[in-house]
């Protein structure tokens, strides 16, 4: 394209031209023109979508506090414990700094998972924002990298138990396990190798990935428009000039909106930053105030509560209980195999590698254990490992929401247009999830054990399942437009 720089008047003011120059070789204007002042978003958009500016927030605070804290901290297993203290004690403001950072976290996985929340209720995830979840998906399969990693660094009994524990978990994988962990960890325990590597994976690495991902969420979701309570698509309504009927310029009325929820944010963040940011040792583990030592193994290891959701299920897979997982995988193949339209040529290979799941669960050992050949009795329900698929199940826990998009068959997008027990699905999903966080958080028990199992099948129901019930039920009839009260 040949170079184009627009004539102003020569008294034209010095802004003005200053911004033609720049617009002649950077596309300035019509970016903020495509993403701010001319990006049409529904006018119906409620509290919930005040989240994702929320996120971006956070995003910056995290970054500008982590530029701070490195330039006083030392990635190194003799002096990290120390450097942390010396950050709050002796660098000025360095306590703040800290708290911001430490709060930040927990603060970012609160702010996402209520952003995440929000497209399940409103179907944000479905046909045309697929690519938008998973970019999302993506973002968060991150975040848990990053404030895993950046959890090894204060060097406290936490930060080096929890690293453990996680990286041990790896060891499961057959085969390659235990030699995976050991390249893991750079050592045969976490050592100061582990420390230096996640200390480089969490300030450069996994940031540059995350902002990657962050900035292609944006664009996909720019691309193809927002979605809102109503699921109605605004831009199936345009005016005369091509502009949505039901939309307004993202810039000012939804900046505006935002900057609203920025002030309430930071008032909530501050009072936690100021007066409580151990919150209870729910931010900050208590632990983690005592230094490491890779010689006395605390009673009781559990990670951050974002994360213990998903440790729960974890912990839920113990050797009695596979038997019901075996139980389960061929349940779920066979309800794909009566109720669905599928070929019978998909349908006969579901059944193929559902059996050959099961048999590798467990039905091996059963039968060998049946036919009395020699297999011995302590490896009975254990094909391969409980903890391996405790493992399995773990990550599965977290990579199966990038299937949502293709597991929702709904004929609407949202949920106000969903039949009403479509909501009491919805309830059940968070209490589950609630309660496996609370579990996770728990020293082990029996009764603690036997309620995780139950969340672990309810968890993976709400998701297998989903297929059959979404579709479920009576309908309510979606508006042409989007519903909007001014106020
Ligand atoms: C660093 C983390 C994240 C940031 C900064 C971020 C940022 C944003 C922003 C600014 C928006 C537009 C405003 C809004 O609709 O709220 C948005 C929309 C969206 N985000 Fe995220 N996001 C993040 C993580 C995630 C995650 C983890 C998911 C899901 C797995 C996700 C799924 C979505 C979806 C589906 C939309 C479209 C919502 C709609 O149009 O109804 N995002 N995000």
């Amino acid at each position: 394209m040949a170079f184009h720089e627009k004539q102003l008047p020569a008294d034209a003011p010095i802004a003005d031209k200053a911004l033609n120059w720049v617009d002649a070789r950077f596309p300035l204007t019509s970016t903020w023109k495509a993403h701010l002042s001319e990006y049409y978003a529904p006018k119906n958009f409620n509290f919930w979508y005040a989240f994702g500016s929320l996120a971006l927030l956070v995003l910056v605070i995290q970054i500008v506090t982590g530029i701070f804290l490195v330039m006083h901290y030392k990635p190194d297993a003799a002096l990290a414990f120390a450097s942390v203290e010396y950050i709050m004690r002796d660098v000025p403001w360095g306590w703040l700094v800290r708290y911001l950072h430490s709060t930040g976290a927990s603060a970012f996985f609160i702010v996402v998972y209520l952003h995440m929340v929000r497209g399940l209720l409103y179907g944000s995830y479905r046909k045309p924002r697929e690519l938008v979840w998973l970019f999302g998906v993506g973002i968060f399969l991150c975040l848990m990298g990053e404030a895993f990693m950046g959890y090894l660094l204060p060097w406290g009994q936490m930060s080096y138990w929890g690293a453990q524990v996680i990286v041990n978990l790896f060891g499961a994988i057959p085969f390659i396990g235990p030699d995976l962990s050991l390249w893991i960890r750079g050592d045969y325990v976490v050592s100061d190798a582990t420390l230096n590597r996640f200390f480089s994976f969490h300030v450069i690495a996994i940031p540059l990935v995350l902002i990657g991902l962050v900035v292609a969420h944006i664009i996909a979701l720019h691309e193809v428009g927002s979605n809102n309570p109503d699921g109605v698509e605004i831009k199936e309504k345009l005016d005369a000039k091509g502009v949505p009927l039901d939309g307004v310029p993202f810039h000012p009325y939804y900046s505006v909106h935002d900057v609203m929820a920025v002030a309430i944010f930071l008032i909530v963040f501050s009072a936690v930053v100021f007066f409580g940011p151990e919150m209870g040792g729910y931010f900050l583990e208590y632990n983690n105030f005592v230094p490491a030592d890779s010689l006395k193994t605390p009673p009781h290891i559990a990670p951050v509560w974002y994360f213990t959701p998903y440790y729960s299920i974890l912990r839920a897979i113990t050797s009695d209980f596979m038997v019901w997982l075996i139980a389960g995988v061929l349940a779920y193949a066979g309800l794909i195999y009566f109720k669905t339209n599928l070929s019978r040529i998909v349908k006969l290979a579901v059944i193929g590698i559902a059996s050959v799941i099961a048999f590798v669960m467990g039905i091996c050992p059963v039968l060998a254990g049946l036919l009395h050949i020699n297999v011995p009795l302590p490896a009975f329900f254990n094909g391969l490992d409980a903890k391996f698929f405790g493992v399995v199940l773990m990550g599965a826990s977290v990579i199966i929401l990038a299937g949502l998009p293709w597991l929702d068959h709904s004929k609407v997008k949202s949920i106000r247009y969903r039949p009403s027990w479509h909501k009491y699905i919805y309830i059940l999903f968070a209490i589950t999830f609630v309660v496996l966080g609370y579990l996770g958080v728990q020293p082990p028990s029996a009764i603690g054990g036997y309620v995780s199992k139950v969340c672990t099948f309810i968890y993976f129901g709400f998701f297998l399942l989903m297929p059959w019930w979404s579709a479920a039920g009576t309908f309510k009839p979606v508006p042409d437009r989007v519903v909007y009260h001014p106020h």
